[in-house]
C-alpha cells in the first residue's frame, strides 16, 4: 500500500495506474477510522480496480472554537486498518501542501448548505466542498464514497457534483451503528461512559420516530414533540436541532407525505453528535 504525502507523487501513480482503463474509487476520510470508514473502503474496495483513500484532518471546515486542535489521530492503527481493508493508496497531505501561501480559492453551495449543521458550523460544508474539489482534482477518481451518517454533506457534495459538472459517481453508504444503536462517529471518542449511554437517547429517538410513521403517524408536530420529550429528558444531552425534511431537497416539511430525512444535532457533555433516518409514509 502507497503512502503518500505529496500532490505530484500521487498524481503520478494515479496517471499510471489509469492509462490503460483502470477505475479508481476514493474514500474521503479525516482518519480515525472506525467501522463506518471502513464500510465505505469496503464498497470502494468491490467497485473499483484501486482504492485511494484520503486521511487529512480539514483545517478550514473547522471553526475558531472546533476541535481542529484535539481531533483525533492516530496514523499508526489507520494505516494498519487500511491496509488490511485492501486499500492500494492512502494520500495523507500536510495543511501546508494543501493550502499552500496565498491560498485563496474556495467553493460555495449556497443554499442547501444553510439550515441545519450549517447553522450552527458556518463556513463549515465551504470547507468540506473546497477539499472534495481539491481532491477530486487530485485524484481523479472515477467513484467517490460518502457515509449516510452526515447527511447534509452528503446532499451538498451531491449538489456540487452536479452543479459543476465533476465527472465523478457519488455512492452514498449507509450509517454503521454500535449494537446499541449509537452511529458509529470518530467523536464518540471523547464520551464518557455516563456520556456514551446517554447519547442512545439520539438513536432511540430516531428508532421511536420511524415506528410511529411506519404505524401511519404523518404529523412532523406530533412527532417532534415526542422525540423532544425523549431527548430533553436525558439530562447530559442538549439538543442543538432537529429538523424534519425532504430527503432530495432538504426543504422542510410538516407532514410525511414522501421520503422525509429526521435529522438531529446534539450535544452530549461538550460532544456534538449528529445522527438522522430517513422515513416514508406508513400504512394509513
Ligand atoms: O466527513 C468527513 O470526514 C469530512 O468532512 C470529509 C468528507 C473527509 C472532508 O474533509
Amino acid at each position: 500500500m502507497y503512502w503518500i504525502k505529496r500532490i505530484p507523487e500521487i498524481r503520478e501513480v494515479i496517471s499510471e495506474w489509469t492509462k490503460d482503463g483502470a477505475t479508481i474509487g476514493l474514500v474521503p476520510t479525516m482518519g480515525y477510522f472506525h467501522e463506518g470508514h471502513l464500510a465505505l473502503m469496503e464498497k470502494a474496495r468491490q467497485e473499483n480496480d484501486y482504492v485511494v483513500v484520503s486521511l487529512f484532518v480539514n483545517p478550514i471546515q473547522f471553526g475558531p472554537n472546533e476541535d481542529f486542535q484535539r481531533y483525533p489521530r492516530d496514523e499508526e492503527r489507520d494505516r494498519e486498518l487500511a491496509e488490511k481493508a485492501g486499500v492500494d493508496l492512502v494520500f495523507n497531505p500536510t495543511a501546508e501542501e494543501m493550502y499552500g501561501q496565498g491560498f485563496q480559492s474556495y467553493v460555495e453551495v449556497t443554499e442547501i448548505s444553510q439550515g441545519l449543521c450549517g447553522a450552527s458550523r458556518p463556513g463549515h460544508f465551504r470547507g468540506v466542498t473546497t477539499v472534495i474539489t481539491k481532491l477530486f482534482n487530485i485524484v481523479q477518481p472515477d467513484r467517490a464514497y460518502f457515509g449516510e451518517k452526515d447527511a447534509q454533506q452528503l446532499r451538498v457534495i451531491q449538489r456540487m457534483v452536479r452543479d459543476l459538472n465533476f465527472p465523478v459517481e457519488i455512492k452514498p453508504v449507509p450509517t454503521v451503528r454500535e449494537a446499541d444503536g449509537l452511529a458509529k462517529s470518530s467523536r464518540n471518542t471523547y464520551l464518557s461512559p455516563e456520556e456514551r449511554k446517554a447519547a442512545l437517547v439520539l438513536s432511540k429517538s430516531l428508532f421511536y420516530a420511524k415506528e410511529q410513521v411506519a404505524a401511519g403517524e404523518d404529523s412532523v408536530q406530533r412527532l417532534s414533540a415526542s422525540m423532544k420529550r425523549m431527548i430533553t429528558g436525558e439530562p447530559l444531552v442538549s439538543l442543538e436541532y432537529l429538523e424534519f425534511r425532504e430527503s432530495a431537497t432538504l426543504r422542510p416539511v410538516s407532514t410525511i407525505t414522501g421520503e422525509v430525512l429526521i435529522a438531529l444535532a446534539a450535544r452530549v457533555g461538550k460532544t456534538r453528535l449528529i445522527d438522522n433516518i430517513t422515513v416514508r409514509p406508513g400504512r394509513r
